[in-house]
């Protein structure tokens, strides 16, 4: 009897409709589903004001910016604006010591100063639709896993190929729920996008990996670019000749700003999140592959931390590889202490308990979906092994690991080409000069000493951490030769391998018979890529392909169970770097006991942790003599200047960057982080803790205007809201 009772009273508890914050919305969708609540939130604009396909819509003025990020227009010349981070390589890519854009900004003063980007695109959504029954055309229930992706795979071709023909648009179908629903997404790539104008990192990346996924917050996290079209306004690769791109929408910039309890809605493709898993992953994450993964990175910061503090060219070449290290590690740890503290895990246990029972009560369900919890836990017994094995080779060699052997690794598709027994001399050519045009970048960014120490201490991890059927021979070679020393043994491989020589490798690119380039087969580093890229290929990639197809298909009857388990329940897909809405409110949180946090920092904050001595808190003078003048211009509202704000917007990585819009549609915002007592969303949402941060509109707007004097920018915004002396008199009262 009790147990019944607590089953039914956590059923009612975890089957509530979404609350006001949580999810991450389909733009398309958003009449049937949401709209009725956006507006009694306060949004006073139509489902087609965001999303529409013949008119001018809000979905017009957001881009994926590069591979990662969002962006939002906010021009009728193709203004653009990011975050800093998520220009950083761009920015990075155009410094050196003499000028360094990272530490000294970038300003554009005109058009013809804007600085293009190779390989920076941005990616304009045309239109979506559903289109779930033609991509499961001729899917049966009696299909393998392998047999179900192929006939996806193909439909979703004829549907591709099919919604641009004659057009110069791209296209990409994308699974819901789990594979339960599928959309077509028809988008326009432009190529041409230039840099307008990045703040010091000083000021974008205030704070930098110590204030990182964390409230207070003071980063100016906002750069800004400007998209290129032909003369037809159409994409086009680079070229002298383009011109501004008109969009078909941008956002009006509001400089009224933002007060506790306003609709905030965030507009932009968050990238991935879980929240629909079954118990035994998150026990999966939490108790072994985060802390394993968490302890490889500790040291990996600690090497790049040694080589960054002694040498300003190093810290230049690995500020990028610091901040994306540093930023999932301190995640993961967020995301181990806040699922903690909701009791994720029994939670979930609670849930599939009372999903159990509902099982339990009908024949039907019973033989629909019987062994589904069996299932998840027998695969997910094997799966803990072959996730962490996966996550710890990717990191050993990616994720700026061993450089090296990475540089090695990217040699193996042009050795095989040379020792195939008919050699195609087209291809060894062409991946010749690919090789050949990596180069730069990787030396750019290269330095010896530490990726020797990292080298080192990377492989005497692995050997601690992973478990025997995991390990690699090269440490019975090492025992054998170097007397178990793994030092000696990266010594050596220093000493010798030639992937440490950028003038060697040209010169055996560029030399005129394949032959010469055999040898590199045996060059140390070559042959401990290949030894570890064994254990990957042969030991784990198998197992690991299986067990998640596996997964993918309990994953997509779960997800349909759960759908007629919770029917009342307002559900949402997992993100999955599609266009998302999710809208909440302005708002503080209480982060511990005792401690409450107020929604908004002003420039205060900033002269409170200047510190010279501190990287991340030097204070650029200009801006302290600007805060010492109270020079703030229209900015600063009742004598503060406010610098970021907290929102409940449901985000993930990949929002970065994108438009905050407050109930009129109006830009008060660019996200760029979320809190850390909140970083578990991804996995579970706590109304109560789970807040995005945002650079507020303006702070940019100061930092364009009074900071970069680069005012002639804010001439080609429309700027909202600052209404006339009259009206701000008003306001104050
Ligand atoms: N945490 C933010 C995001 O996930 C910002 C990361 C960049 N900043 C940094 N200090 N690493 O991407
Ligand atoms: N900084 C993240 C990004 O690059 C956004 C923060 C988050 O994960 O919510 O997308």
């Amino acid at each position: 009897m009790y147990k019944i009772f607590t089953v039914c009273f956590l059923f009612v508890l975890l089957s509530g409709p979404a609350k006001a914050g949580e999810g991450m919305w389909i733009p398309l969708l958003l009449g049937e589903l949401n709209l009725v609540e956006m507006q009694e939130n306060g949004f006073e604009l139509t489902a087609e004001d965001v999303y529409s396909v013949n008119a001018a819509s809000m979905k017009d003025a957001v881009v994926v910016f590069g591979g990662g990020c969002t962006g939002s227009l906010i021009s009728g010349e193709g203004l653009l604006i990011t975050n800093h981070h998520c220009g950083y390589s761009a920015i990075q890519r155009h410094s050196s010591v003499e000028h360094d854009y990272l530490t000294d900004g970038f300003w554009a003063m005109s058009q013809e100063e804007e600085l293009p980007n190779e390989d920076l695109k941005v990616t304009f959504l045309r239109s979506m639709e559903e289109v779930t029954a033609s991509v499961l055309k001729g899917v049966t229930d009696e299909m393998t896993e392998e047999q179900r992706r192929e006939v996806i795979a193909a439909n979703s071709v004829a549907l591709m190929e099919e919604a641009v023909e004659g057009t110069h648009f791209t296209a990409r179908v994308e699974s819901f729920f789990a594979g339960n629903q599928y959309f077509l997404f028809v988008n326009e790539v432009f190529d041409d996008v230039r840099l307008v104008g990045a703040p010091p990192s000083a000021i974008g990346k205030f704070g930098g990996d110590t204030d990182n996924w964390m409230w207070p917050r003071h980063t100016g996290d906002f750069a800004l670019f400007r998209v290129y079209a032909n003369e037809e306004n159409a994409p086009s690769a680079y070229a002298e000749s383009n011109v501004p791109y008109q969009p078909r929408h941008f956002f009006p910039v509001s400089s009224e700003g933002v007060k506790e309890g306003d609709f905030t809605m965030v507009f932009g493709y968050p990238g991935s999140t879980a929240q629909y898993v079954p118990s035994w992953h998150l026990q999966m994450l939490t108790e072994t592959v985060y802390p394993q993964l968490i302890r490889l990175r500790d040291e990996k910061l600690a090497v790049m931390r040694h080589h960054i503090e002694q040498d300003r060219a190093v810290r230049i070449q690995y500020a990028a590889k610091h901040a994306s290290v540093s930023n999932s590690w301190k995640r993961w740890r967020g995301e181990i202490r806040g699922l903690e503290i909701l009791d994720a895990v029994n939670k979930k246990q609670a849930q599939e308990a009372a999903f159990l029972q509902w099982l339990e009560a009908d024949a039907e369900r019973q033989s629909a979906y019987g062994s589904l919890l069996e299932d998840y836990a027998e695969v997910y017994a094997r799966m803990e092994t072959m996730q962490l094995g996966r996550d710890y080779l990717l990191e050993l060699i990616g994720r700026t690991g061993m450089e090296t052997l990475r540089l090695a690794g990217s040699f193996s598709t042009l050795l095989n080409l040379i020792d195939a027994k008919e050699p195609d001399k087209a291809a060894i050519k062409e991946e010749r000069e690919r090789l050949l045009g990596t180069l730069d970048g990787h030396f750019k960014d290269f330095h010896q000493a530490l990726d020797e120490e990292m080298t080192k201490v990377l492989l005497t991890r692995m050997r601690k951490d992973l478990p025997q059927e995991l390990q690699s021979d090269v440490f019975v070679h090492i025992d054998k030769k170097y007397d178990g020393e793994v030092a000696a043994f990266v010594a050596e491989l220093f000493h010798e391998t030639v992937f440490t020589d950028k003038a060697a490798l040209v010169a055996l690119l560029q030399s005129v018979s394949a032959k010469k380039l055999q040898p590199l087969r045996k060059d140390p580093s070559y042959s401990l890529y290949a030894r570890l890229s064994k254990i990957y290929h042969d030991q784990i990639l198998p197992e690991y392909s299986r067990l998640s197809a596996g997964i993918d298909s309990l994953d997509r009857q779960y997800m349909r169970a759960l759908q007629a388990f919770e029917p009342e329940r307002r559900f949402y897909p997992d993100a999955n770097f599609t266009l998302r809405v999710s809208y909440g409110q302005v708002r503080g949180y209480e982060a511990r006991d005792a401690v409450e946090f107020r929604y908004y920092t002003t420039i205060d904050g900033i002269m409170e942790k200047n510190n010279p001595e501190i990287y991340d808190y030097d204070v650029p003078a200009q801006l302290q003599d600007l805060y010492a003048r109270g020079d703030f211009g229209d900015y600063a509202r009742e004598g503060y200047l406010p610098v970021c704000f907290l929102a409940s917007n449901h985000t993930t990585g990949g929002n970065s960057g994108s438009p905050v819009v407050n109930s009129r549609g109006h830009l008060i915002g660019v996200n760029f982080d979320r809190a850390w007592e909140g970083v578990m969303s991804d996995l579970m949402f706590n109304p109560e803790q789970c807040r995005n941060i945002s650079v507020d509109m303006r702070y940019v707007l100061f930092i364009i205007d009074k900071f970069a004097q680069a005012d002639y920018l804010l001439d080609e915004m429309e700027i909202v809201g600052s209404g006339t002396l009259e009206e701000k008199e008003a306001a104050l009262l």
